[in-house]
């Protein structure tokens, strides 16, 4: 059995600020369809598993009520609640735990929740393969995407032997690197053996295990000690604060020698951050916008203001994003949104 487990914890601090402290970029609905990215990859995921009442979530307390108003359909024990957040690994490791309990034998892929993917056939075929090759190979699989430009905000998967061959072939990662600086990730474009790690992994349940307990023995210990104390939930609360905040790409994709990759395509785009609006909504103007703005000599803008029929004007621009919600106001050059995080860090010691 294949169990799909969606990460939805991340506070989406790169879309400030219209993704708030409350409403990460997850909960958002960027596209037209009206489906939120959360509810977009629950139906992707519900789909290939082929049982939607597989589908998990790991989530904060903080989400918990807006997870369930997104997902009416899923069965509420599906529903993870991290007591806080600790970053991606303990999400994952708790998740593996308490999926050993019932289905030790289950594959378990573990999904974002706030990405897109435009070619669902390719989606599915390629889930298809990767959950193969997870259980034949007992390795932990990645999917490996055909970088674009010298992204720092990604980790990157350098292919080695292939293990499997076919029409999506599986290789054996010689090398993990999670978010090079500038200079590594302009080397590593450069070498044409690298692909982005797209964070979508699966595995078997063992496998994981298997790598927690070797890479992140002390994490491992505490938690599934902690899990194993059965329905109450006191364990497991009183150890994740204690927990090392850590991503799974740090934790365990960084350190173990049982990575593959299968290189893929399927029109994914994380949407990293204000400028996926460009990508999202294609547009021939010079500007993207999101309600009314007029711009005098401006190129290459993107606008977006949740204040209904309030006008953005700009003179003399290049290549900014302006954001207007009801409380603030962000102006950015376009290579820098990813700094969005550091004044939103700036603005949580000093509100
Ligand atoms: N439950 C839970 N708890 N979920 C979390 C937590 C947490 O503490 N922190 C983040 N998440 C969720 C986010 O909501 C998102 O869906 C997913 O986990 C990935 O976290 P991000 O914070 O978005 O990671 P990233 O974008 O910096 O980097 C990862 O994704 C890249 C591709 O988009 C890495 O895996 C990179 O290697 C990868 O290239
Ligand atoms: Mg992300």
């Amino acid at each position: 059995t294949f169990v799909p487990v969606i990460l939805a914890g991340g506070s989406g601090e790169r879309f400030w600020p219209l993704s708030r402290r409350n409403r990460p970029k997850q909960f958002l609905a960027l596209d037209e369809t009206g489906r939120s990215l959360l509810q977009a990859t629950s139906d992707r995921l519900c789909r290939v598993s082929g049982q939607p009442e597989s589908v998990m979530v790991v989530t904060g307390g903080d989400y918990r009520t807006q997870v369930l108003e997104h997902l009416p359909e899923m069965p509420i024990e599906n529903l993870l609640v991290e007591p806080v957040a600790r970053d991606t690994a303990p999400a994952v490791l708790y998740a593996a735990l308490r999926l050993a309990q019932e289905q030790p034998d289950a594959v378990m892929g573990v999904f974002p929740a706030d990405h897109r993917v435009t070619d669902a056939g390719a989606f599915d075929r390629v889930m298809g393969r990767a959950i193969e090759v997870a259980d034949t190979t007992g390795r932990l699989v990645t999917i490996g995407i055909t970088p674009t430009y010298p992204a720092t905000g990604y980790g990157y998967i350098q292919a080695g032997e292939e293990l499997l061959g076919g029409e999506l072939p599986a290789y054996a990662v010689s090398r993990f690197t999670e978010k090079p600086d500038a200079e590594t990730a302009q080397a590593f474009l450069a070498d044409g053996r690298y692909t982005w790690n797209s964070g979508m992994f699966i595995w078997r349940v063992g496998s994981i295990l298997a790598a927690f307990e070797q890479h992140q023995p002390d994490m491992f210990a505490r938690l599934r000690e902690a899990v194993g104390q059965g329905r109450s939930l006191a364990g497991v609360r009183a150890v994740f604060p204690t927990i090392e905040k850590i991503s799974i790409d740090y934790a365990i994709l960084e350190k173990s020698d049982q990575v593959a990759v299968i290189p893929a395509e399927f029109g994914w785009d994380d949407l990293g951050d204000w400028n996926a609006l460009e990508r999202l909504l294609k547009t021939e103007d010079a500007n993207v916008a999101v309600g009314r703005h007029v711009g005098l000599d401006t190129g290459g803008a993107i606008l977006y203001t949740t204040q209904g029929d309030d006008l953005i004007a700009t003179i003399g621009l290049e290549d900014v994003v302006v954001v207007r919600t009801a409380e603030v106001t962000l102006v950015v050059r376009k290579d820098r949104t990813q700094d969005i995080k550091k004044v939103v860090q700036q603005l949580k010691a000093h509100p």
